[in-house]
């Protein structure tokens, strides 16, 4: 069975795969990939692609690059998305994306201008975040080190940094690095998460089912006000286009 998060990034790969130039093969970036567990599966799945993650985490990385050591046309790359990507081309990725690290970034601007860089002119950006540790937390630790990564940034280091981001200010990051903004996505409700828990070893067609169910009312879901929608969906996707 694969979870809501796999779900969501064959979903994302699929539309990039979709908008590519016939003849060329899709180059996809993923910027703090912690070990790249999925990739190997998604291989299987879309099996002409290039991808290239950023991780700077030593285990992660390591264990990323055990994961991707099979697969000749992906590799990662050890460093926090602040710096360029060696060797990498600047304009020349087809789908730039993160999954569960915005809230953990500290400098944001930083990070999105980046992500920004590496994406072609038409190409795709996603940020999936998420504000679970904020709305959702299950600690007096996490509440703290969310408190302090609100309102006191500074005093917490980057591998612990984690905070609620705002949508209105990826949004706004976007626009300064030229790329349009042209959805926002909410996902993965708690009780889904939970539910997929129970099922992670069959090969049920429950968590697809949630997933279309996710992507179908997506309409409705933004007819709630904010609060309660990130509560019910604190997985929240922003979606941009290169200009
Ligand atoms: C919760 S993990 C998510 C890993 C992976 N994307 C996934 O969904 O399984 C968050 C990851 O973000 C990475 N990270 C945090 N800040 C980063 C930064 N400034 N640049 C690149 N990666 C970062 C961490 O090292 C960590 O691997």
């Amino acid at each position: 069975m694969k979870s809501l998060k796999e779900q969501f990034i064959w979903h994302v790969v699929g539309e990039a795969v979709k908008r590519a130039p016939a003849g060329q093969v899709p180059r996809i970036m993923d910027l703090g990939c912690g070990t790249a567990s999925y990739v190997p599966s998604l291989m299987e799945k879309f099996p002409d692609f290039e991808y290239v993650g950023v991780e700077p985490i030593a285990s992660s990385f390591a264990a990323a690059e055990e994961n991707l050591a099979n697969i000749p046309s992906a590799k990662a790359h050890f460093q926090l998305a602040y710096d360029s990507v060696p060797d990498e081309k600047e304009n020349s990725f087809d789908l730039v994306f993160s999954l569960s690290v915005l809230e953990h970034v500290k400098h944001l601007d930083s990070f999105i201008s980046l992500s920004a860089k590496y994406v072609k002119t038409g190409g795709l950006l996603v940020h999936r975040y998420d504000l679970g540790h904020a709305l959702h937390t299950h600690s007096l630790k996490e509440k703290l080190h969310v408190f302090l990564g609100n309102y006191i940034p500074n005093v917490l280091p980057e591998r612990q940094f984690v905070r609620y981001v705002p949508e209105p200010e990826v949004r706004v990051l976007y626009e300064k690095n030229n790329l349009k903004p042209i959805d926002t996505t909410y996902h993965q409700a708690p009780n889904h998460k939970h539910f997929e828990k129970f099922f992670k070893d069959s090969d049920t067609t429950a968590v697809d089912d949630l997933f279309a169910w996710e992507m179908k009312y997506q309409s409705e879901f933004k007819t709630l006000p904010v609060v309660e929608r990130e509560k019910l969906f604190p997985a929240v996707a922003v979606w941009g286009e290169k200009r």
